[in-house]
């Protein structure tokens, strides 16, 4: 499809695009004048069918980031579809409200057919958000970000070559929803903005330009306790935001600029200097503005308390006193997790866990046997920050340590790391070791996790699990 994203000529992409049926029951939704695929509303309990037809010259397969589905509705790379064939996916919602996502999860071109275009929203709705009253319709606010880089022909260009993909990809302008320059005009009230990072590889520290802070009231996996005020918020590549944003008492014509922060730290020097010289890594720079353009005085109130969550302690767990490893390293050209790369074609040693369990995870920087965190010569430290992502259920963060040996950097994005409520992604930065809960509950069969910074994933930093 072409696309008029720049002035001129038009951008060739790929897209989900989507039957918008008329009616009550369409749950589809278009984004005006965006390649994304069309947002998709389900309610908790639904059941679901959705057909994906193939019209790509290569194989593809549809992932439902952040829903528990059985195997055979996950996407899983082996269940990729040739050209001009249909895969049917069937499951029923299990998932709490809150913003997920789908993408294609194709065995090595999962990041360039996100690049190209396919990626979209999904919105879970249940009874106990609704109860809640929070902004929606036009005063919730989907905010897909992602970095692209076009050619003088403005089509998508996919730059960096070996760069790229040891560190991932870092585009030179920064769309939403699609959109170059995105601007939003709003009223004087409170708003749900829901933000999911869609990048490739691009990490965000999402600020006020004034200095406001952040109210976060949810994160990947739907709405937390009660909201959490923070200077800034750090949204890796898959992580999601719930955010109340309250323009209440501003006066029309009042501008509000979100930016991305300044941050060391995450990525190694030599990718700090990627993103085309224009958005170079961990500066600041401006990713969208609002603008006040009508007052009113009548605006919902941020609720005390979100919802009740289910806690696990260590006690809850099937393997508390040793939790499973994933530790995470970067040789030369080589990602891998637990010391070897996704294997697609060969049975792995593969992690078996059995079904209906809690497991304990630990996920750390793995430094010794071939991993790549001290020097690398000429090229300076290699490691960087990975956002691990793990399929089927939501996981809680039970603990994240730092003993890292720069603490000024780490102090430069610490306070925008939000681990509270219930999570399918959490970026892991060098120097942290991270513990997680995760359920197994309902279906057996083999499930992904991998790096979510897609050229790492491509690379081969992925494994998966057998629940048996
Ligand atoms: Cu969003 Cu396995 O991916
Ligand atoms: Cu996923
Ligand atoms: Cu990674």
């Amino acid at each position: 499809d072409a696309v008029n994203i720049l002035d001129g000529a038009p951008t060739q992409v790929w897209r989900y695009a989507g039957n918008l049926l008329k009616g009550p029951a369409n749950t589809l939704t278009a984004l005006p004048g965006s390649y994304l695929g069309p947002l998709m509303r389900f309610a908790k309990g639904q059941k679901i069918r959705i057909r994906l037809r193939n019209d790509l010259p290569e194989p593809t397969i549809a992932h439902w980031h952040g829903l528990h589905v059985p195997m055979e509705a996950d996407g899983h790379p082996k269940a990729a579809i040739d050209p001009g064939q249909t895969y049917v996916y069937e499951f029923e919602m299990r998932n709490r409200a809150g913003f997920y996502l789908y993408h294609p999860h194709t065995h090595e071109a999962t990041a360039t057919q996100v690049y190209h275009g396919l990626a979209g929203g999904i919105v879970v709705e249940d009874e106990e958000e609704r109860a809640l009253g929070l902004p929606s319709g036009e005063y919730e606010i989907p905010i897909v970000l992602q970095d692209r880089s076009f050619d003088d022909n403005n089509q998508l260009a996919y730059w960096g070559g070996m760069h790229r993909d040891m560190f991932g990809f870092y585009g030179e302008r920064i769309l939403v929803n699609g959109r170059p320059d995105y601007g939003l005009d709003v009223a004087s009230r409170a708003y749900r903005f829901r933000v999911l990072n869609a990048s490739n590889a691009r990490i965000y520290k999402l600020r006020w330009d004034d200095g406001t802070p952040l109210t976060v009231i949810g994160v990947d996996g739907g709405l937390l306790e009660r909201p959490q005020t923070r200077p800034y918020a750090m949204l890796s590549p898959g992580e999601r935001l719930d955010l109340w944003v309250d323009f209440s008492g501003r006066k029309t014509g009042s501008k509000l600029v979100m930016r991305s922060g300044a941050f060391d730290g995450l990525t190694p020097p030599m990718a700090q200097r990627m993103g085309g010289g224009r958005l170079l890594v961990g500066d600041d720079y401006p990713l969208f503005s609002v603008t006040v353009a009508r007052e009113t005085n009548d605006s919902p109130k941020l609720p005390e308390k979100l919802s009740t969550l289910r806690h696990y302690r260590r006690a809850d767990v099937a393997n508390p006193d040793n939790p499973r490893p994933i530790a995470l390293s970067m040789g030369h050209m080589q990602l891998a997790i637990n010391g070897r790369a996704y294997g697609h074609d060969e049975v792995m040693d593969i992690e078996r866990i059995p079904v209906d369990t809690v497991q304990l995870f630990e996920i750390f920087h793995d430094h010794g046997g071939g991993g790549m965190g001290g020097g690398m010569g000429m090229m300076g430290t290699m490691d960087m920050a990975h956002p691990i992502h793990l399929h089927g259920e939501q996981f809680e963060i039970l603990e994240r340590r730092y003993s890292g040996d720069d603490p000024g950097s780490y102090a430069t994005f610490q306070e925008g790391l939000i681990d509270s409520g219930l999570k399918d992604t959490v970026l892991v930065a060098p120097g942290e070791r991270v513990l997680i809960a995760k359920p197994f509950n309902d279906f057996k069969g083999r499930f992904m996790y991998h790096c979510h910074n897609l050229e790492h994933e491509d690379m081969g930093m992925m494994r998966e699990f057998s629940v048996e």
